[in-house]
């Protein structure tokens, strides 16, 4: 929905084959007037074959998200089927999934906690509680494969900031079984998909990932899948998200660049909090401020071609490297390519982030991290619920965080409580909203 309500002259199809989440979907799409969407109930096993498959348009991206290692291998063959039949040439698809072998040492705790889980009658997320209660037992008693596993310690200890629903649909799944990367691209090809990349852009730059004794390694093989099985043995990666293309077509470097230089970036930061140093294989990279602040201080009031920045006359650096410039600031998240550089905000994205905003706070966690729509990116953007909510009184016209809080509750003493709150927001948010497009 974020993606037919950021792009309205695309035609988005979404598929699922519970009923619960079309109805939903459905509903939501409607109360924001999104025409350009179709919902399809289906199961994906069969869909290719059925006559519903008829009406869905040929595609140019497709996304698979969070489903590849949930679903039986036939429902796997019936997702290449449709594929096969619906990408159009040049067609681009991302499919995430739980990988191998990032998983590999938690694999006996999802085992274990649905097998404890499956004993105990009731309902899935009930089943989940008592799963994870009985690991977090053993991983107390020292079990060897939970106690003395970095990798299953830290997914332990993180799986109480899930709610329950979510533990029930990651770990009592019995179609669930996480995957190489390369017997990923093996199935994909069924679908003349070809892997071109890690949609997270980082993975794509080996000085960001690997070691230099790794790199060397790795350097040994030509086979880019088999540069990614030394790449997923050397990191700790359980899950990927790749980039497929149907007709991959190769271009010189000279073309790239200059491809690259063409692209609209827009800040998600403040140009103050983009930090001197990102993560690194050696610990930490270095960001020289002599490079990269004159050009977060351009992106402040809104997206510039990527060209324009690297041609900044106080920019103190390489000039010439447009991919390492994108790998860095969107690969770590703090700026996203824009479709629309100088669009205003679209009408269609507005209302739908209106209608999402106040159907999040109804949750009451106006904490709660949620995507917004953004006419200009063509793709989402990161807020908090709170922020939208500032937001909407933004564009209602109130600018002060006295006028705001006085809207948001009657009570002196509440209205008093919010205001430091709310000009946060005002300070460090709004100007991000409106140079992304949001607002
Ligand atoms: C992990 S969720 C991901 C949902 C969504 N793609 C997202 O990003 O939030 C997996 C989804 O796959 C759907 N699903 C599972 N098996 C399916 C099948 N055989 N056909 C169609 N959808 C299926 C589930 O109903 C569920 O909504």
């Amino acid at each position: 929905m974020l993606q037919a309500a950021s792009n309205p002259s695309w035609l988005v199809t979404a598929i699922d084959f519970n009923p619960a989440h079309i109805a939903e979907a459905r509903a939501w799409a409607h109360a924001a007037g999104l025409k350009n969407i179709n919902f399809i109930e289906a199961d994906l096993s069969s869909l290719a074959e059925s006559a519903a498959a008829q009406g869905i348009p040929e595609a140019d991206f497709v996304t698979i998200h969070g489903v590849w290692s949930w679903v039986s291998p036939a429902v796997r063959q019936g997702i290449v089927k449709l594929l096969r039949d619906k990408v159009r040439p040049g067609g681009l698809v991302h499919v995430s999934y739980n990988a191998l072998p990032g998983w590999g040492a938690r694999l006996g705790m999802q085992r274990l906690l649905r097998t404890v889980g499956l004993s105990v009658p009731g309902r899935s997320d009930r089943q989940a509680e008592e799963g994870l209660k009985f690991l977090r037992a053993l991983e107390q008693a020292e079990a060897i494969h939970l106690a003395q596993s970095p990798s299953a310690k830290n997914l332990l200890s993180r799986l109480d900031q899930f709610p329950a629903g979510y533990l029930a649909h990651e770990f009592m799944n019995g179609a669930w079984s996480p995957c190489f990367m390369a017997d990923v691209a093996e199935a994909m090809s069924g679908a003349k998909l070809e892997w071109v990349g890690s949609a997270q852009l980082t993975d794509n730059f080996p000085v960001l990932t690997l070691s230099e004794a790794q790199y060397a390694l790795q350097r040994q093989f030509d086979d880019p899948i088999t540069r990614e099985l030394i790449r997923d043995m050397s990191t700790d990666n359980p899950f990927r998200h790749d980039v497929y293309v149907r007709g991959a077509r190769r271009i010189t470097q000279a073309k790239r660049d200059a491809a690259l230089m063409d692209v609209d970036i827009a800040l998600n930061i403040l140009p103050e909090s983009l930090p001197l140093e990102v993560p690194a294989p050696a610990g930490k990279a270095e960001l020289n401020p002599a490079f990269y602040q004159p050009i977060a201080q351009a992106l402040r009031d809104g997206p510039c071609k990527v060209g324009a920045l690297l041609g900044l006359p106080d920019v103190e650096g390489r000039r010439d490297n447009p991919a390492e410039l994108l790998g860095i600031l969107v690969g770590y998240n703090f700026a996203t390519p824009a479709a629309r550089s100088g669009a205003a905000p679209g009408v269609e994205a507005r209302l739908f982030n209106r209608m999402a905003t106040y159907r999040f706070a109804e949750g009451g966690n106006l904490n709660q991290q949620v995507g917004v729509a953004s006419y200009r990116l063509g793709v989402p953007v990161r807020a908090t619920v709170l922020d939208m909510l500032v937001a909407d009184c933004v564009d209602a016209g109130l600018t002060g965080a006295n006028q705001i809080a006085a809207r948001a509750t009657p009570d002196p003493e509440q209205q008093v409580a919010l205001q430091p709150i709310v000009q946060e927001v005002l300070d460090n948010r709004i100007p991000v909203l409106r140079a992304t497009g949001v607002i």
